[in-house]
């Protein structure tokens, strides 16, 4: 792989675009899949397969060919020290060689913001994560201006302030049902009964989507945020396309659905309806490939990443019992103590650009088509930017200028109804527990790009 990669790859999407546009996205799944069996069989894949080995000391790796692509980084605890020495030595620092091809890894907090607002020299497209996606769908994550405004504007009224407010209720109700429905008497796994539950409730509310089959929208989301190629993770090829496949049926069924009740008069504040009542993306299901990409970019965008700071929460104050007495003693800090569990978790730990030019940055010189990483999970830790970093300070002055939910046009959509979430997990939390306790080691997620957990066993203790 070279350093026009990149470029590459947005020329192979443009014209892989003007083809797909007409074809049912079902169709097109199948079809990828088929060929990608073929290449198996064939043995021409370019599958990647990982296996975990214990991964040097920072120390004894030469600067040039440290890598922090390593899908076992965060589960072996090495990114604190791989990403300080980054910070201290390399804060620009080129690795010519990777599993995911070359990339340019940027770890200091100005610089990150830096590149963060400037969409006109580090495109977004073709993708936002370090490796390649099985299957090119689009979504608006990974478009420039103006084609990623028209489409963000389109949907995100359904997280404005008012729709949240609206929300909050409910959200709260299924909290506290949740919680209630928890064993006290015994030990069991807080990711699976409470961070992904809650995920999948919220996940449903916004898209309206069939609540008894809600359990289906994290396990696709898993399924296809996780490949090899990707970054790094475990999902098997097929199981990446079955899940897409069954995504984009469930789905098509729900648009036309929706439709048909829109026709009749009802009306909704969800995802699909607030798409189906844009003039610019009313069409969406007209084009596959972005109506595929958008509604897994809303599905898998707020699953991993609000499941996480949930389960991070829990660690990081089991972890630091005088920061949970701090907060029974004035649960007003419950918004700010959010906040830095979001920082201190950084549940998504980088997002990727294109170089659209040559450019001098950071004393180094990037060239048109590299990649270029920006470790949110690193600057988060820059002591440039953060008193004692690694603590978890639920007072922290600056807690709220952590960069987990990115900057400029891409800053997460999301944002306020995460934070509402774990606010409101929390108050309900203190509301009934005196404490949750963690039991031994969680397990963490095999990925470069999803810092979480895959399960953490706990013993909640209820209040006298
Ligand atoms: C974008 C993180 C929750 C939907 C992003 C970005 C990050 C991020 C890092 C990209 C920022 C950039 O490129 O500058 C997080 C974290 C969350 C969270 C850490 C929870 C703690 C959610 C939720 C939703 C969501 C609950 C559901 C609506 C989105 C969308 C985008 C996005 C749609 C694309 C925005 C755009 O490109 O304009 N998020 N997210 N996120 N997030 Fe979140």
């Amino acid at each position: 792989m070279n350093t026009t990669d990149g470029v590459l790859d947005r020329a192979k999407m443009t014209a892989q675009r003007k083809v797909q546009s007409t074809i049912p996205v079902q169709q097109q799944v199948r079809a990828a899949h088929l060929m990608d069996r073929a290449k198996r069989r064939l043995g021409m894949s370019e599958q990647l397969v990982f296996s975990e080995t214990p991964i040097p000391d920072a120390a004894d790796v030469p600067l040039t060919e440290l890598d922090v692509s390593n899908p076992f980084l965060f589960r072996q605890g090495k990114w604190h020290s791989y990403f300080r020495r980054l910070r201290d030595e390399a804060p620009v620092h080129y690795l010519a060689d990777s599993p995911f091809g070359p990339f340019w890894s940027i770890t200091r907090y100005e610089d990150i913001r830096a590149v963060d607002l400037d969409p006109d020299v580090f495109s977004a497209e073709p993708r936002i994560i370090l490796g390649h996606a099985p299957i090119n769908v689009e979504m608006f994550i990974a478009m420039d201006p103006p084609k990623h405004d028209v489409q963000r504007k389109a949907v995100q009224g359904v997280v404005a302030p008012r729709n949240l407010k609206e929300m909050e209720s409910l959200i709260r109700e299924r909290v506290q049902e949740v919680l209630d429905g928890l064993p006290t008497d015994r030990p069991f796994d807080w990711v699976e009964r409470v961070s992904k539950e809650i995920t999948a409730r919220m996940l449903a509310t916004l898209l309206d989507f069939p609540y008894e089959e809600r359990h289906k929208l994290p396990y696709w989301s898993d399924a296809i945020s996780g490949t090899a190629e990707a970054t790094g993770g475990t999902t098997d090829q097929d199981l990446f396309y079955t899940a897409i496949g069954d995504l984009a049926r469930s789905f098509m069924a729900l648009w036309h659905d929706k439709a048909a009740r829109r026709e009749r008069g009802e009306t909704g504040f969800d995802l699909i309806t607030l798409m189906q009542s844009s003039e610019d993306i009313k069409d969406l299901i007209h084009r596959p490939l972005e109506f595929l990409g958008n509604l897994t970019l809303l599905i898998v965008g707020g699953n991993d990443t609000t499941r996480n700071s949930m389960s991070g929460s829990v660690l990081a104050l089991h972890q630091n019992p005088d920061q949970l007495e701090k907060l029974k003693a004035n649960p007003s800090l419950i918004p700010n103590m959010v906040s830095e569990t979001i920082r201190w978790q950084t549940p998504l730990a980088y997002m990727r650009r294109v170089a659209k030019q040559d450019v001098h940055f950071g004393g180094q010189f990037i060239r048109k088509g590299d990649k270029v990483v920006m470790w949110y999970a690193s600057g988060n830790r820059d002591e440039r930017q953060f008193e004692d970093p690694d603590a978890f300070v639920i007072d922290r002055p600056n807690a709220r200028n952590h960069m987990s939910f990115g900057f400029g046009v891409h800053r997460c959509m999301g944002n306020r109804l995460a934070e509402m979430q774990l606010r409101i997990l929390w108050e309900e939390i203190l509301a009934r527990f005196d404490r949750i306790e963690v039991i031994g080691e969680p397990t963490y997620v095999q990925s470069n790009f999803v810092k979480g957990y895959e399960s953490m066993t706990v013993q909640v203790t209820p209040k006298a």
